[in-house]
């Protein structure tokens, strides 16, 4: 088992979900972790689980969305632990937007969370990180961003933008001795995947199923290493292959499930 002994880790999306999840797992692996995400309650909660394990590990209220907060949040981490070793950037959003019906805003609210917060996130910690030639970045992305589904848009674009970016920069700062990763989960029953089988996506085949344990410990065994894709299920990896070489029917297979 991969440890972590020593190091400061930052999770946003903390309070629940594979956020919650991840913040654990790597406290128990010895890292301190700050836990970040908005409801109180919640962070009062993981902050006692979390200090079980750490005990210098404690929670922080932070909306991702507010880029100078976060930033500063981030700031402050790093000069009162001395360093920031590890962000993971779990936090983020999602409704339905379906055209017509949703409005711009719908769409620029889902960007300042999941796309935004994340640039954020990782502009403020990437240059602390290459001066001491040692960090790791995981930024949560989703297989929507290889597989749009027709009502999730915004999502689905946030998740793209999620990708391109975290790609991009990973391959800029590899030289710094700084990691970028960017993690496809596969469907993970936390709030956010039932809620999108409440509004009627089909339960995704086993294949691409994972609990947040199986996440959790994939991502703490393989970040760090030089892959950029931390892929939890391999499935969703053909999608754009089944997009290029048999377009009608894999149009047909999305749309129907979105419908269903
Ligand atoms: N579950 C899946 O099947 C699945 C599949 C692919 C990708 N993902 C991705 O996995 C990550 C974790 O999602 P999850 O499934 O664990 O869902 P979740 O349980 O709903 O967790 C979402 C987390 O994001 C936080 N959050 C939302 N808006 C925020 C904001 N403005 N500022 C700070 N924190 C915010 C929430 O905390 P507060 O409300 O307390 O702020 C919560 O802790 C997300 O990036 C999601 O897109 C999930």
């Amino acid at each position: 088992m991969k440890r972590y002994d020593g190091e400061v880790a930052v999770v946003s999306g903390a309070s629940s979900g594979l956020g919650r999840r991840l913040a654990l797992e790597l406290a128990s692996r010895g890292a301190t972790v700050v836990g970040l995400a908005r409801r109180k309650q919640l962070l009062v909660e993981l902050a006692a689980d979390l200090q079980a394990r750490t005990s210098s590990s404690r929670t922080m209220e932070c909306d991702v969305s507010d880029a100078d907060a976060y930033r500063d949040v981030l700031a402050q981490i790093e000069s009162d632990r001395g360093k920031l070793d590890i962000l993971v950037a779990a936090a983020a959003t999602e409704a339905e937007t379906r055209v017509p019906g949703a409005t711009l805003e719908d769409f620029r609210s889902t960007m300042d969370v999941n796309f935004f917060g994340v640039v954020a996130g990782t502009l403020a910690v990437v240059p602390g990180m290459a001066a001491r030639r040692h960090g790791i970045v995981v930024n949560v992305s989703s297989d929507s961003a290889r597989a749009p589904a027709p009502g999730g848009a915004a999502y689905a674009a946030s998740k793209a933008a999620v990708s391109a970016f975290s790609e991009a920069v990973a391959m800029n700062v590899a030289d710094s001795g700084v990691r970028v990763h960017v993690l496809y989960p596969g469907w993970v029953p936390t709030a956010m995947g039932l809620a999108a089988v409440e509004r009627g996506m089909p339960l995704p085949p086993k294949p691409v199923r994972r609990t947040e344990d199986q996440i959790a410990e994939l991502v703490c065994e393989r970040m760090g290493s030089d892959a950029i894709e931390l892929n939890a299920s391999r499935l969703p990896v053909m999608a754009p292959l089944a997009r290029a070489f048999f377009p009608k029917a894999y149009r047909r297979s999305v749309t129907k499930s979105s419908d269903a």
